[in-house]
């Protein structure tokens, strides 16, 4: 071959690569709302930036017709770019490609991108579109999942990793981006499970369709596997520059810090009326969220999930904050199991990427009932302990109303090496709260009482007085300061700049055992 026909071969090679699958296929992806590979990149990156590599590399099988049909760049697309200015990598699968299904060598494709980041020490984003592991291919495109799964685990607290899936993603393929940080997935257009419904309908005589089985929504909010709802591939892509805005390139580094207009002294009368005085009245905490942060955003992970505690990425004067909060307008605030796991996933992401921690309590405890009791609240409500326990970021606690019980230990207290508490004149810091209270102390006297009724309204007053109120807590140390609601934001910013020097550290040992 003479050189200008080895450079039109090469020519020929790159063009295909552009078309994948074909134009049919193409168009099919098309029809159903869906960007192909390579514009899903475009979008990801900022403009002109992305830079493509392993675009000729071709899958090695030679089995059930397959040496015949080679597809340059074999069916997913790598690379590195710019994100926010910012160096990343990312593979994107192309489903038009053997169904995107994942080969010896396209896995080697994503193995080299995981590695270049863990080099240099840059975020990976994964496209996930994909019928699993290739069958032609047996054994050697399991090992390719492994080789995945393994970098995965050893880049997990190290880089950022997030997952977008943006088509299928069923067997055991589901791993890899249930190890990454985030996952998001497109509505309507992507499903993930280990067992797709023909399975279930065979062994368990269930009938399920796909969406409902692993569908965006069931996995945004009940089984608490994807962590944000896209409405289409391009809001999918934004959100994923917008959570990564938020985080600093790996574990040596700090998350960016941003100008910020909103003013680091700004006070909200409207804070001090808006926890109720009333111990069981509802509010919503992410009104007041958002009244403390930069520009009153709040960018919510986990939104659809557990409810009864927010958690979520916002910004104070400039700096990303991690916030953690209990939602009294869902289950009084409770802490439950979900709630639990959702709570320590996220600090852990917080601590393992510098992102300071900012707690919002207003908890009366954690679920009772059997539910809870069976299904392993002590287990999992210790994730949560365990995870602030660890935390060595700067963690600042407001406590807006009650803090009762273990949930008080947990919710970043004082003993868990918290830096900075703070009180509202509303909080209220027991054992439990004083109607609870009264009926076990109180027991035998209540039942012997003429007036029971009057008996307990007293005694629960007489709690109420000596334990419902933050003194006590602050008398000891364990609450800093007493602060009135308006002062919030300026307060939060102070004990943030104060601390933005903190080192702290953990006994040398392997690694810990969290209760998982
Ligand atoms: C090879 C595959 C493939 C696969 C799809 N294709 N999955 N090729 N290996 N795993 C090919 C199809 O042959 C087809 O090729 C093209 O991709 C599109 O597939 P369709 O079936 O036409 O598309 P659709 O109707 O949209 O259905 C998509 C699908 C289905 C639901 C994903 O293709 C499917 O069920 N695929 C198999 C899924 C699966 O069981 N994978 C293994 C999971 S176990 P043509 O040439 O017609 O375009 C696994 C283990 C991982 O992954 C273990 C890790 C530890």
């Amino acid at each position: 071959m003479t050189r200008e026909q080895k450079l039109d071969e090469l020519r020929r090679r790159h063009a295909e690569a552009e078309e994948g699958g074909g134009k049919e296929r193409r168009a099919r992806e098309r029809a159903e709302g869906k960007l192909a590979a390579r514009e899903r990149l475009i979008l990801l990156f900022d403009e002109k930036t992305f830079e493509e590599i392993d675009k000729l590399v071709e899958h090695r099988c030679q089995d059930f017709g397959m040496a015949e049909q080679r597809v340059p760049g074999d069916g997913v697309v790598t690379g590195f770019g710019k994100i926010n200015g910012r160096l990343a990598y990312a593979f994107a699968q192309d489903f038009t490609v053997f169904g995107g299904s994942l080969s010896e060598a396209n896995a080697a494709k994503i193995c080299k991108v995981m590695d270049l980041a863990m080099k240099v020490g840059a975020p990976v984003v994964g496209l996930n579109d994909s019928g699993g592991a290739r069958i032609q291919e047996g054994v050697a495109s399991l090992a390719g999942y492994a080789d995945i799964f393994l970098r995965n685990t050893l880049s997990s607290g190290v880089v950022p990793q997030i997952s977008a899936i943006m088509g299928p993603c069923a067997g055991g393929a589901v791993y890899s981006p249930a190890i990454t940080d985030f996952t998001v997935m497109v509505k309507n257009s992507s499903y993930m499970f280990v067992t797709g419904p023909d399975v279930i309908k065979t062994v368990m005589h269930e009938e399920v369709s796909k969406e409902d089985l692993g569908g965006s929504m069931t996995h945004n909010s009940m089984s608490g596997v994807a962590h944000f709802i896209a409405r289409d591939d391009a809001d999918a892509l934004a959100l994923v520059r917008e959570l990564l805005s938020f985080m600093p390139q790996n574990n040596q580094g700090d998350p960016p810090r941003l100008e910020s207009r909103d003013p680091a002294d700004r006070r909200d009368e409207a804070l001090d009326t808006l926890v109720p005085i009333e111990p069981d009245k509802p509010y919503d905490i992410k009104e007041v969220i958002t009244r403390v942060v930069d520009d009153g955003y709040l960018v919510e992970v986990h939104e659809h999930f557990a409810k009864n505690l927010v958690v979520g990425f916002a910004r104070l004067a400039g700096q990303s904050v991690g916030i953690v909060a209990n939602q009294p307008a869902v289950l009084a605030g409770c802490l439950d199991i979900n709630a639990s796991v959702k709570g320590a996933r996220f600090v852990r992401f917080c601590d393992a990427f510098n992102i300071p921690l900012i707690t919002f309590e207003d908890v009366p405890g954690f679920l009772p009932g059997t539910q809870q009791e069976y299904g392993g609240i002590i287990r999992h409500g210790a994730k949560l302990l365990f995870a602030y326990a660890e935390a060595t970021v700067p963690k600042i606690t407001v406590i807006t109303r009650k803090a009762y019980g273990g949930a008080y230990c947990v919710m970043s207290s004082k003993h868990l090496r918290t830096d900075v508490n703070f009180a509202y004149p509303t909080a209220e810091i027991a054992v439990m709260g004083p109607e609870g209270a009264v009926n076990i102390v109180y027991r035998r006297e209540l039942q012997k009482a003429e007036d029971p009724e009057k008996l307990r309204r007293e005694k629960v007053q007489e709690f109420r007085e000596r334990f419902a109120n933050p003194y006590i807590a602050a008398e000891r140390g364990w609450v800093d300061a007493i602060i009135q609601p308006r002062d919030t934001r300026p307060k939060l910013i102070a004990a943030l700049q104060m601390l933005d020097s903190k080192r702290d550290t953990l006994p040398p040992k392997k690694h810990g055992n969290i209760p998982l």
